[in-house]
């Protein structure tokens, strides 16, 4: 089949979050199966800054129609070693920046002219194509206008750009809200700025264009297929859900085993597999150092790796943390994000230096080291569409402590529950039940031939992509 990706970021060019981790290995999954596979994606300043020389090539130039302004797009193509084709889509004054959606603080407020320019170019990019894709696969709030820009077009022209249209919601929180009055810049007819085309309580809603608009909408887990159908967790869009009647369908995200493989992993200091754990002991012996604990610690050590925002459950953490002090345990948080959650952790780290250490910062090599050193991985999410982190954790041994959420629910067996067969601790997401999961593990812990067997079952636990894949191929071909 001929599958077309559209998507904000794609690991390893760019990434700020999962979207980056699944976006890639699932193009170099399906190109492995011999699929024509390309992805479309900004070319941000970083990305372009950090591929070598001689690997990109500049593909020319091409007018897109922003309302009423023909703006230049500069294009760029490179194929990966697994054979997917990348299509950049540049324009300086939007793409030329350190960051991809904010500034440090708030968002750009161009961010609705930066991801319209480029689903128009992606649009205007595949009218050049000889012949339709089988599939356009657009991804979150920043590429949702893809769907209905492209029947727009098919329209206009009389040329068929694609067979099916699929969109996947990553995350129905970031829903790409703006202005009304941007709506102009999509050139859509104005029958579609209203509340049942792609205008969301008084403003346009890019996530709720793709929701409307594309043959197939699926979301990255079962549980979270559910529960975006509810007002709990449907953020004001679960009447949109509900109405594609069960045409959204969860497909639980895989893992890039060829990057997270506890056994292969060249940014930890031992590899390790469920028959020897030994590497395991040498990870969190280095983690500690790092740390300035001592190498022997005894206690369990706990880590939190993921971006600070109150979703991912920083709150709940913080309101815990003078108790969680006072245990045996250590922790080490890291990530990026929120300003004033930073602030409180780097205050907290600085009084409980024995107890905990805060790490700012995005950093691919330490989330490795903390993942394989760990005893648990805290994830006490609000909500989780699928999550990536907690099956990392699992296959290197690394118990996860979470909420009973999304797809932490679809990927994370409770010990409790089914104490034969559990993987992890799940709880409520407050914070008695982040408490009590931090009470488990402590206990979990001092039992040790428990533990262990716990941590091998996570370490068997196959969640490659190639257990998943066929599902999108099955949709696909429908
Ligand atoms: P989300 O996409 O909601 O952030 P996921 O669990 O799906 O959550 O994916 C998060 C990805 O980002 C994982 O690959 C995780 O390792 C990575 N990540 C998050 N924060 C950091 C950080 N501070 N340093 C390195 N990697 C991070
Ligand atoms: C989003 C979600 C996360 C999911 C990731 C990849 O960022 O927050 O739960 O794993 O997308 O689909």
């Amino acid at each position: 089949m001929r599958i077309v990706h559209v998507a904000s970021e794609m690991y390893p060019l760019i990434k700020t979050g999962g979207l980056a981790d699944v976006v890639g290995a699932l193009a170099t999954t399906l190109a492995a199966r011999d699929h024509e596979v390309s992805v479309y994606l900004p070319a941000y300043r970083p990305l372009l800054d950090a591929l070598p020389a001689g690997l990109v090539a500049r593909a020319g130039r091409q007018v897109v129609r922003l309302g009423s302004a023909d703006l230049v797009a500069d294009l760029y193509r490179l194929t990966t070693e697994a054979g997917v084709t990348i299509h950049l889509i540049g324009r300086d004054e939007y793409f030329d920046r350190s960051q991809l959606y904010w500034n440090g603080e708030r968002d750009y407020d161009d961010n609705d002219a930066r991801f319209i320019f480029f689903a128009k170019a992606v649009i205007e990019h595949l009218r050049g194509q000889d012949g339709p894709a089988d599939v356009v696969h657009a991804h979150d709030w920043q590429a949702g206008l893809v769907p209905v820009l492209l029947r727009h077009a098919e329209q206009r022209s009389g040329v068929h750009l694609a067979r099916r249209t699929v969109f996947t919601v990553h995350n129905l929180i970031y829903q790409g809200l703006f202005p009304r009055a941007s709506f102009a810049l999509t050139n859509l007819h104005e029958s579609l700025n209203a509340m049942d085309g792609i205008e969301f309580y008084g403003r346009i809603s890019t996530l709720k264009a793709g929701l409307m608009y594309a043959d197939t909408v699926t979301t990255v887990s079962p549980t979270y297929a559910r529960e975006i159908a509810t007002p709990e967790h449907g953020a004001g869009l679960e009447g949109v859900i509900r109405l594609r009647n069960g045409a959204v369908r969860g497909i639980r995200n895989g893992i890039d085993a060829r990057i997270w493989n506890p056994a292969a992993d060249p940014l930890i200091p031992a590899q390790f597999g469920p028959a020897d754990l030994s590497g395991k002991i040498a990870c969190r012996r280095h983690l500690c150092s790092r740390f300035g604990w001592p190498a022997d610690f005894v206690g369990p050590i706990f880590v939190i790796v993921s971006r600070l925002t109150e979703a991912k459950g920083h709150g709940l953490l913080q309101q815990v943390l003078a108790r969680f002090a006072r245990t045996p345990g250590r922790l080490v948080v890291t990530g990026t994000g929120d300003a004033a959650l930073a602030g409180s952790y780097r205050g907290f780290a600085a009084t409980h230096g024995g107890f905990m250490a805060f790490v700012e910062g995005y950093d691919e090599a330490l989330s490795h080291e903390l993942i394989a050193g760990a005893d648990f991985f805290l994830m006490p999410s609000l909500t989780e569409p699928c999550g990536l982190t907690q099956m990392y954790a699992q296959n290197y041994g690394t118990i996860p402590v979470a909420s009973r959420v999304g797809g932490l629910v679809d990927t994370i067996v409770d010990l409790d529950e089914r104490p034969a067969d559990g993987t992890g601790l799940l709880g409520t997401p407050d914070a008695k039940g982040l408490w009590r999961g931090i009470e488990r593990a402590h206990r979990l812990f001092n039992d040790a031939p428990h533990l262990a067997d716990v941590q091998q079952r996570g370490m068997r636990r196959d969640f490659s992509w190639d257990s998943v894949v066929g599902e999108y191929e099955s949709l696909y071909r429908e």
